[in-house]
């Protein structure tokens, strides 16, 4: 019996969803714990892509429940429309999607806010995806949030909108944003999103309770990255909730004890999107290459991503941080034609060199990384389909993340397709 975090180890888009999809044949039950549709899943199965922003990644098979957890900020049109997605591949999530009662509900003013707040910045702005993830947060923990629950109930839903919708007219005002929003209307929306949603809505926190007393199997899934973690990544530049492993109690009900595995998703190099610091940024050749041959490009946003080496001191910190006992590599192929790969190994702040990844934002700014060079393996990766025909530079890449982390890799992706991925390790 297992109950395991799956949570994204560096800036977010290291390839969760072809992990999460992976692993999710071996369990009963696949929990979204935090984040929004903010984030972007991509799954590549028979020819298709599909790139999920809410329903959890396990919803293509067919024997797997799907929770959206409390600690999730739901916006009820987009889950709409991706359950429509969902349909069209001959998916029926009625029965198998179940939606915390108490997530709290992205509204319209959310996302309207987000933009605008965004805009106000100028140049320091922090780059989020304008889904409306920030406002809807700063509601849920202000204590005037609308939950699921709510959309179920007009009386409820119109008391909290119109209160919400006074404050937030006034807030535009100060912006200079000349939307003005009306409380009829988005109550109106919400109540049909509701009455649409109202089957999948329940208590998900019994629901996963009673599947570990069952002895199920169940699996964790975070958005974004342990570095854009509102306690613990490159504060102002993070997302508004909590991506690490902690997150996944809060954001589901069930209990620190109950979890077994903590398996952190790593690319085998770095990309960022959005601004904040980024300490192994490549802004030359190397990291335009990276960025062709990996398609680094936003799954939500369509943004290019920033891209750089893999930062091993970075790692660390999310591996402390995360308590990660098993890693998954992800994206290995991408680095196929490198003669040499840099792997950073130390920070240098004003001529001290040290390990720790340092907290302050002015100190992250004036890293110099310090990097091993390592050979390239300069061969086809996703051809391989034994562990044993990896070539030796392969085995001695790996061999270094894992000295360096102390924790074992157990998965190294090389490609989109479930097929490209092999299993170092047993994963129970
Ligand atoms: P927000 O989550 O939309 O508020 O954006 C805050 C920061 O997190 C921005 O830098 C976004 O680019 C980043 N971010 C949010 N979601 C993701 C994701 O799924 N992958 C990578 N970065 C993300």
């Amino acid at each position: 019996m297992s109950t395991r975090v799956v949570i994204g180890a560096q800036w977010g888009d290291e390839g969760k969803g072809k992990i999460i999809d992976l692993l999710s044949n071996k369990v009963s039950v696949v929990a979204r714990y935090q984040g929004g549709a903010n984030a972007g899943h991509t799954l590549k199965f028979d020819n298709t892509t599909i790139v999920l922003h809410l329903v959890p990644s396990g919803v293509f098979h067919d024997n797997t429940e799907c929770v959206i957890g409390n600690g999730v900020v739901i916006d009820p049109l987009a889950l709409l429309t991706e359950l429509e997605e969902v349909r069209s591949h001959n998916i029926n999530p009625e029965g198998r999607l179940f939606i915390s009662e108490s997530a709290h509900v992205i509204m319209s003013y959310h996302k309207v806010l987000d933009q605008a707040r965004e805009k106000s910045k100028g140049d320091n702005k922090i780059g989020t995806t304008g889904r409306g993830i920030g406002p809807a947060y700063v509601h849920k923990y202000s204590r005037n949030g609308v939950r699921m629950m709510d959309l179920l109930d007009a009386e409820v839903l119109r008391t909290k909108v119109e209160a919400n919708v006074t404050e937030i007219n006034h807030l535009l005002e100060q912006l200079n944003c000349d939307e003005k929003l009306e409380a009829n209307q988005i109550v109106k929306e919400m109540l049909e999103a509701g009455e649409k949603l109202k089957p999948f809505v329940c208590d998900t926190g019994l629901l996963l309770h009673n599947a570990q007393k069952a002895g199920k199997n169940i699996l964790l899934e975070g958005a974004q990255g342990a570095l854009l973690d509102v306690d613990h990544g490159t504060y102002p530049f993070v997302t508004s909730s909590s991506p690490t492993s902690g997150g996944a109690c809060t954001g589901t009900g069930l209990p620190p004890t109950a979890i077994t595995h903590v398996m952190g998703i790593m690319k085998a190099y770095c990309t960022r999107v959005g601004n904040g610091p980024f300490p192994t940024e490549l802004h030359n050749e190397i990291g335009e290459e990276i960025r062709k041959i990996g398609h680094e490009f936003g799954a939500t946003t369509g943004r290019p991503r920033r891209t750089g080496w893999l930062d091993l001191v970075a790692l660390k910190y999310a591996c402390r941080i995360n308590g990660i006992n098993e890693l998954a590599v992800t994206k290995l192929d991408v680095l196929d034609a490198f003669e040499e790969i840099q792997i950073c190994t130390a920070y240098d702040i004003d001529g001290v060199q040290t390990d720790q990844f340092p907290l302050e934002l002015k100190k992250i700014e004036k890293v110099k990384p310090v990097y091993t060079a390592l050979k390239g393996w300069n061969c086809d990766t996703t051809k391989i389909t034994d562990k044993e025909a990896l070539p030796q530079t392969v085995k001695d890449y790996v061999a270094f993340i894992e000295t360096y982390l102390e924790v074992p890799v157990v998965i190294l992706s090389t490609g989109p397709k479930r097929k490209e991925t092999l299993f170092l390790q047993e994963v129970h």
